[in-house]
């Protein structure tokens, strides 16, 4: 595989699971120094040990982080600068399952955290990013994860599917303003993707179900966000900003005859609560109240 990221900095938020992690071996791969920033600092372990492992100890570094707290976001940033001297690619990937069931029922604090983690971590990670990069002045690449599920109702719980919708916008605005020095910022929209957040686990019991739930005859995987994230990250995309890249299988396209099962809600039928996705905090799942249901 060409090394095309040599010498390359990343950053990667949520970087110790699921399609973070995908991203973080595919950018090693291709040559890239790489930061993970992620709060399960057991799994961030586990991925420099496997690192360490596959050869790739001079380019990986991991920083425990909170991306809803703006001063984790800022020494993370800074960590590209201490470590590697410079930045060229950032990574807002870090995500929760969030506030779920019926909207009636959401805690104020537990909205309030699915948008710290998802939205307001994403504007953080914008802010210190475009700071290093403009000031550098070469320009670089901003990268997003929002969802399918900020493209319209009914893909997740509601609070998911609003700050998802915002990291879209968000991802346009930040474009437009960082344009001007060469800076890209785009987000990708991922379908169902067999990730620890969806299978929690038991990748098999989640497999069918996912395939299912779209066009494509294959299940989706960490590893096809990291195809989106290199082309987003490399030349071949240099004209592209502000753009919302969907990598889901077709089923979007599908419109109303995709999969009918409710991504982010299912998992959680007859519960409501906050669903701490794989950061190793408790979750809080509370049974509803069958006259709630
Ligand atoms: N898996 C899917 O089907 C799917 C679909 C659409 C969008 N997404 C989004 O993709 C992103 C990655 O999800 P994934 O499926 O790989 O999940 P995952 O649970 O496998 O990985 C997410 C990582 O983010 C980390 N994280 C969570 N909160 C954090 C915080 N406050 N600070 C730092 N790190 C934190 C977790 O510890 C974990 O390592 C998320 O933003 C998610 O919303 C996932």
């Amino acid at each position: 595989m060409s090394k095309r990221f040599q010498d390359k900095v990343i950053i990667v938020t949520g970087g110790a699971s699921g399609m973070g992690l995908a991203t973080v071996q595919r950018f090693l791969s291709e040559g890239a120094n790489v930061i993970v920033g992620d709060l399960n600092e057991k799994n961030g372990e586990a991925v420099l040990e496997e690192a360490k492992a596959q050869g790739y100890e001079s380019q990986i570094r991991f920083v425990a982080a909170d991306v809803s707290k703006e001063s984790n976001i800022e020494e993370l940033l800074q960590t590209s600068l201490s470590q590697f001297g410079r930045l060229d690619i950032l990574f807002n990937n870090a995500g929760i399952g969030g506030a779920f069931g019926p909207i009636t029922e959401i805690e104020e604090e537990d909205w309030d955290l699915t948008e710290g983690v998802m939205l307001k971590g994403v504007f953080f990670g914008i802010k210190h990013a475009a700071r290093i990069l403009i000031e550098q002045g070469e320009g670089g690449s901003i990268i997003n994860t929002a969802s399918v599920a900020g493209l319209s109702g009914g893909a997740g719980p509601a609070a998911y599917s609003a700050v998802k919708a915002g990291v879209i916008n968000l991802t346009r605005a930040a474009a437009v303003e960082l344009a001007r020095h060469k800076i890209r910022v785009n987000c990708i929209c991922p379908g169902g993707i067999l990730t620890p957040l969806v299978h929690r686990g038991n990748p098999d019991m989640m497999r069918d179900r996912l395939t299912k739930l779209q066009p494509w005859p294959e299940v989706g995987e960490g590893k096809h966000i990291a195809g989106a994230v290199v082309f987003l990250a490399s030349d071949d995309s240099e004209f592209v900003t502000g753009h919302p890249l969907i990598v889901d299988g077709g089923l979007t396209a599908a419109g109303p005859s995709a999969g009918r099962s409710n991504m982010g809600g299912s998992m959680f039928a007859g519960f409501k609560g906050l669903d701490t996705g794989t950061t190793g905090v408790t979750p809080k799942i509370v049974p509803m109240e069958k006259s709630k249901k």
